[in-house]
């Protein structure tokens, strides 16, 4: 079976196919555009796994590129599109820019799973569309709040297009996976997230602080209605988030009667704050982290962390990595960085 892999050479992409590679034996494909990573990633996934994949440099939001993949590949069963702008404070400050390749790609990768019969595609969506939310955890039913960001607002939209496309092409089938806050690295600490420019989240702030490429953390805002007044979120380690795809996939496959499009939470239903993450941090590495108290940020909620019974069911999945995992693994990755 061959997958498509949209943003491969990314974050959560990478550690998607890691996974895949090593757990089905499905032929994967990987597009990418290389806006917030490089070619390099492959290598990496080479090394842990041991296999080469087939990757393309492909802007998404140019549509003639991207038919012409599919018109190489014309039997690729599954799509996971994962590629997309993902900082929330870049959208706040550049929303033209979040609006044109958040919405402009997946339009394009329809119009391709439509055109090319491709039955099935996951959709990489985020906690980030529930807004401001006062009941937690949330559930998948709980209602949208208007959203803190641009950034956020392309993952409400995302879903309602894929929603809508799935209605009238009863023999496609799509779920929207809403992330939460996906941290760490793959155990070998041999891949990890690879922020281009200075990272905008937490734990590679965190990682980069501790070895020095950064001179100090700050923590935006400690005067928020939460436990010890910082931001409350459910950090999730990112081999969970991948293992979760390929399930995914693998339960649209194999389960005839699995809706034609459903919306599924991956979190821990852990909330933790920013003070906990760098508690967790210091623990597990020893070291101090040199941090201050800032003002808050634009564009963040005070806190949201998931129900996910739903992913628990449907999927038959379970998060087995605890934030000290995550902190270790995250570590371990920027060392290894530092070594090259
Ligand atoms: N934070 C700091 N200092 C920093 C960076 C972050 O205090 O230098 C705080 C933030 O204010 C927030 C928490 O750490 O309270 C987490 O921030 P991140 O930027 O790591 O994550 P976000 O929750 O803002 O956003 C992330 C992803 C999005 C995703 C979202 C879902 O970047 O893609 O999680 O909530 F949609």
């Amino acid at each position: 079976m061959k997958i498509l892999i949209t943003g491969g050479a990314g974050y959560i992409g990478s550690h998607t196919i890691i996974e895949m590679l090593e757990t089905t034996n499905w032929e994967v494909i990987a597009v990418d555009n290389y806006s917030n990573s490089t070619e390099d990633t492959y290598e990496r996934i080479e090394k842990i796994t041991g296999k080469a994949i087939k990757y393309y440099n492909i802007d998404l939001k140019d549509k003639d590129a991207t038919h012409k993949l599919f018109l190489e590949h014309n039997d690729i069963q599954g799509i996971i599109h994962f590629a997309a702008f993902k900082s929330v404070s870049e959208s706040v400050a550049n929303p033209l820019m979040y609006y044109d390749n958040n919405i402009n790609s997946l339009l394009n990768i329809l119009a391709c799973q439509k055109a090319f019969k491709v039955p099935y595609l996951i959709f990489s969506s985020s906690c980030s569309v529930y807004g401001n939310i006062n009941e937690l955890p949330v559930t998948e039913e709980t209602p949208f709040n208007k959203t803190e960001s641009p950034y956020a607002y392309t993952k409400q939209i995302g879903e309602q297009l894929v929603a809508d496309f799935i209605k009238v092409n009863p023999a496609l089938k799509a779920i929207s996976l809403r992330y939460f806050n996906p941290v760490g690295a793959h155990k070998s600490g041999l891949n990890g997230e690879l922020p281009l420019s200075t990272p905008s989240n937490l734990v590679p702030y965190i990682t980069q602080s501790a070895i020095g490429k950064l001179s100090q953390l700050t923590i935006f805002g400690n005067d928020y209605n939460t436990k010890d007044g910082t931001c409350v979120r459910d950090y999730i380690h990112v081999s969970d988030i991948a293992s979760a795809h390929v399930l995914a996939l693998q339960q649209l496959i194999k389960t005839p009667h699995f809706p034609s499009q459903s919306i599924i939470n991956l979190g821990t239903g852990v909330g933790v704050t920013v003070l906990e993450v760098i508690e967790a941090f210091e623990k597990v590495t020893d070291k101090k982290l040199n941090y201050t108290i800032g003002e808050r940020r634009a564009g963040d909620v005070a806190a949201i962390y998931a129900n996910n019974d739903k992913a628990k069911k449907l999927l038959n999945w379970k998060p087995i990595y605890t934030i000290e995992d995550m902190m270790r693994s995250a570590w371990k990755w920027e060392q290894c960085l530092n070594k090259k």
